[in-house]
């Protein structure tokens, strides 16, 4: 049994939206593969699993409520802590893979559960990785419902709705920055950020508003108002904490030749995703940096079993 996870870029509100705003998402064509097959014990890739390395899987297995035990085989191309959900992409097509050996597999199940594992191995956090990652195609994770909504998830008494927008046919760069951010690290940061700060709070909801604002743009394709939003909520970001010298600079360098570019995930370093006017130019300045950059799309499927 085989599941194939697209990972996710977050365009508008990372972090606005543990504290309940709406966060914009879509899921991206770069895959994570879990292979799961019955075994005398529980291995992940033919070992025992170490928790210091496999925390997610071990406690994906343990939430599954599966009985046999079985080696969770996994193929990822993508870094951790890139700010690309790796590690959402992982759980979600663990859990996937589990599910589906026992007969049961929902894409509700399959995103409420991985969010239950995210929230138990990282703490605070929101269910836009594992939802949009799980969907596929572009999400809004937020606490008023967005049209008809996919699934709701709640969480100690904060519920949010997951609901679909309209596809952005639309090639983005995502420039990783090869710094290793830690999304709970970064968002406990921001959390003493948002205590000790008067205006924490009055950042949050700019950073809601701007997502909200995004909608419009994004159904009309309007390119320079995303990208303008892009920088304007990348400008909140680096206010509330989660930006870096290298993502800053390389979001300066390719400026000129983008409609938009910010900081995506939890930050710290990370990834940067660039909305590109001349895309010839960005690769250009990223490749004489020797930054590594992916060009991507948005997938449409979400997780899907491929055998
Ligand atoms: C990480 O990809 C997104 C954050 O908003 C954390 C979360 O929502 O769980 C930083």
């Amino acid at each position: 049994m085989i599941s194939r996870t697209p990972a996710k870029a977050i365009l508008f509100g990372e972090h606005a939206v543990v504290y309940g705003e709406p966060a914009i998402a879509m899921a991206i064509d770069l895959y994570s593969h879990v292979e799961v097959s019955k075994s005398e014990e529980f291995l992940v890739d033919g070992s025992p699993p170490e928790p210091r390395y496999h925390s997610y899987i071990i406690k994906a297995y343990e939430m599954s409520g599966l009985k046999e035990k079985v080696n969770i085989k996994i193929r990822s191309h993508l870094s951790a802590s890139s700010g690309l959900g790796s590690s959402a992409s992982v759980t979600v097509g663990t859990i996937s893979t589990l599910f589906a050996l026992k007969g049961e597999w929902s894409k509700t199940e399959i995103a409420k559960t991985s969010f239950d594992v995210e929230y138990a191995v990282q703490g605070r956090a929101s269910p836009v990785d594992t939802s949009t990652v799980t969907a596929g195609g572009f999400v809004i994770v937020s606490r008023e419902s967005y049209g008809k909504p996919i699934w709701e998830i709640e969480k100690n008494g904060i519920k949010w709705y997951v609901s679909s927008l309209k596809n952005l046919n639309q090639e983005f760069i995502i420039a990783n920055s090869g710094v290793r951010g830690s999304t709970g690290n970064l968002v406990q940061k921001v959390y003493n950020f948002v205590s000790k700060n008067s205006f924490g709070m009055d950042i949050i909801r700019e950073i809601g508003k701007i997502s909200m604002e995004s909608i419009k743009y994004l159904e009309e394709r309007n390119l320079e108002k995303i990208g303008e939003l892009m920088n304007r909520n990348n400008k909140l970001l680096t206010i509330l904490g989660v930006g870096h010298e290298k993502t800053s600079k390389i979001i300066d360098s390719v400026k000129d030749f983008s409609y938009g570019a910010k900081i995506t995930g939890a930050g710290g370093g990370g990834s940067v995703i660039i909305l590109p006017k001349n895309e010839e130019k960005v690769k250009e300045i990223l490749e004489r940096s020797k930054i590594k950059y992916y060009l991507v799309r948005p997938d449409l499927n979400g997780v899907v079993l491929i055998n």
